[in-house]
């Protein structure tokens, strides 16, 4: 029987990135993964082959539309759908062969197959070999969440769809209806809106990117709106009827009444995702879950049963990639003696629609809530010399900072780009930095990140040029 210092179950950005970093460490690692390839939802499902659609349907649009304006005459265009869908595979293949190659660089050794966890420091994997059981000191559950699945709407991934078929449809569904106006709702939205469908969102709240800062939420809603997306608010979904040629979809008032029907040739569950403990054997190690299934941990990532680690999309906290590779690096490090650490006050979240819109941070709502006394400092993307210049003016940069200390409490930034924009913002509260540590560094001329300096500038109303 083989013997680890360590067995990460899962090879998700949590998993894969925890196991190198206990490799570099001097771990004897093992990672056990029950799909074909390495990398995770994101990787193989998630932010790869989402963010290559994004890429490439925003070039098709941009074609379409810019390009002329340009003095770029491209003819007709012309929607080559199966090679749109090969470009995306082609990243995401890229992408599952680096992590099989990193963990070959770093010595971790991989098993393929379900792993459960026996007792503790027993974890069997079951291949398509058969099942074997693997020793190890320490155990980092890394599995990661599953679609929320919504009564009376079966997914089938062909006509009623989760994020997994919405980035494999055969062909542009004329109609297509997206239940839940979050981030995987506006990305996957936009893209088959930029492709050719007419788009209409449901969405059970009265506001879009629940969770976002309320001033981005709507003035994002208005540019998605004008893109030609339809939004039904304060509304739900209490069945589709599959039936016919068309779906036939039940859409209510969220607080009750009179339903009426939408017709829909796809439909697009994307109202959150559930963490992913299936065949994990918690229940005969005892590991405690919380009320939605969340594994619980203490701050070094620890479960109720010693040695038994958990990080990313299957504990509590934002699902996102770059916080579960954090905790990874954090978790690896804790076993080693050293003191990791992930700061969750800066954490930067992206949508990557046109425009895209990435916060760090409080927003004001949050701030509000608290107490806290803060100045706003905002300019927009018309007033930017580079974004006139490229025809991108759509959206602002808005900065929140402490009234009394100046310090920066959170930044959201609506416009192209705004996803690389995020990361000087959040470096800088990283160190703490206060508006006028932002104000006061040199910004390069003509860029977009330009305006994060005016942005700062205006937190205490001396902008240049506005
Ligand atoms: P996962 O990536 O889900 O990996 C878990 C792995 O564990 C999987 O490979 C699974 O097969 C394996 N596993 C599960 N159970 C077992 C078992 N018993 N034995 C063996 N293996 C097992 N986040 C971003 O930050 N940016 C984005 O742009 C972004 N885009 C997204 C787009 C979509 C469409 C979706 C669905 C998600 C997106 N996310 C994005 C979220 C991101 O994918 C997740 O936050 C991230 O993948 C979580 O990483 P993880 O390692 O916790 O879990
Ligand atoms: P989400 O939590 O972002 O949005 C779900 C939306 O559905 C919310 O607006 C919610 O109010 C709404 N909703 C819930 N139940 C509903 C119902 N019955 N009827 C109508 N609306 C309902 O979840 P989403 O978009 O599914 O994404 C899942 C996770 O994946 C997110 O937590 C996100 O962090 C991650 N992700 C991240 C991306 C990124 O970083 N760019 C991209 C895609 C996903």
């Amino acid at each position: 029987m083989a013997t680890y210092d360590l067995i990460v179950i899962g090879s998700g950005p949590g998993g894969y990135v925890c196991a190198i970093r206990a490799a570099q460490l001097g771990m004897k690692v093992a990672v056990v993964e029950k799909d074909k390839t390495f990398g995770g939802t994101c990787l193989n499902v998630g932010c790869i082959p989402s963010k290559a659609l994004l890429h490439a349907s925003e070039l098709y649009e941009e074609a379409g539309h810019t390009f002329a304006r340009m003095g770029i005459m491209v003819g007709k265009l012309k929607l080559d759908l199966p090679a749109m869908m090969a470009f995306k595979d082609q990243g995401v293949d890229g992408n599952v062969k680096g992590v099989a190659f990193l963990f070959r660089k770093n010595k971790v050794e991989t098993f393929l197959g379900t792993g459960r966890i026996a007792a503790p420091g027993r974890v069997e994997v079951t291949g398509a070999d058969g099942a074997q059981v693997l020793e190890t000191k320490a155990i980092v559950i890394a599995t990661g969440s599953d679609v929320a699945r919504l009564d009376g709407v079966p997914i089938d991934e062909k006509r009623i769809v989760s994020s997994t078929g919405a980035i494999a449809l055969d062909r542009v569904p004329e109609r297509l209806l997206v239940i839940g106006a979050g981030v995987i709702g506006l990305e996957l939205g936009s893209v088959w809106r930029r492709l050719g469908s007419q788009v209409t969102v449901v969405e059970f709240l009265d506001r879009i990117l629940p969770g976002m800062d309320n001033e981005v939420g709507k003035q994002t809603q208005r540019l998605f709106q004008r893109q030609g997306i339809t939004f039904k608010l304060s509304s739900k979904v209490a069945g589709v009827d599959a039936a016919g040629n068309k779906l036939k979809v039940a859409v209510e008032p969220a607080a009750g009444g009179a339903a009426e029907t939408i017709e829909a040739d796809v439909v697009l569950v994307a109202i959150g995702r559930v963490p992913y403990t299936a065949g994990l054997g918690l229940e005969t190690v005892g590991v405690k879950t919380d009320a939605r299934g969340r594994i619980v941990v203490n701050h070094n990532f620890e479960t109720n049963v010693s040695d038994i680690f958990a990080i990313g999309d299957v504990i509590a906290g934002p699902m996102l990639a770059h916080r579960a590779e954090d905790e990874g690096i954090a978790v690896a490090e804790i076993l080693e003696g050293q003191a990791g650490h992930v700061n969750y006050d800066v954490i930067p979240n992206v949508v990557y629609t046109y425009p895209e819109i990435a916060s760090v941070g409080k927003t004001e709502e949050e701030l509000q809530r608290a107490g806290v006394v803060y100045n706003t400092g905002k300019f927009p993307f018309t007033a930017n010399g580079r974004a006139k210049a490229n025809m991108t003016t759509e959206g602002f940069v808005k900065i929140l900072a402490d009234a009394v200390t100046d310090r920066v409490l959170g930044v959201h930034i609506v416009g192209a780009d705004a996803g690389n924009m995020i990361a000087e913002a959040a470096i800088a509260m990283e160190f703490g930095a206060s508006s006028e540590d932002i104000a006061r560094t040199c910004h390069a001329h003509p860029t977009l990140p330009e305006a994060v300096k005016e942005a700062a500038l205006a937190v205490a109303k001396r902008a240049i040029h506005i």
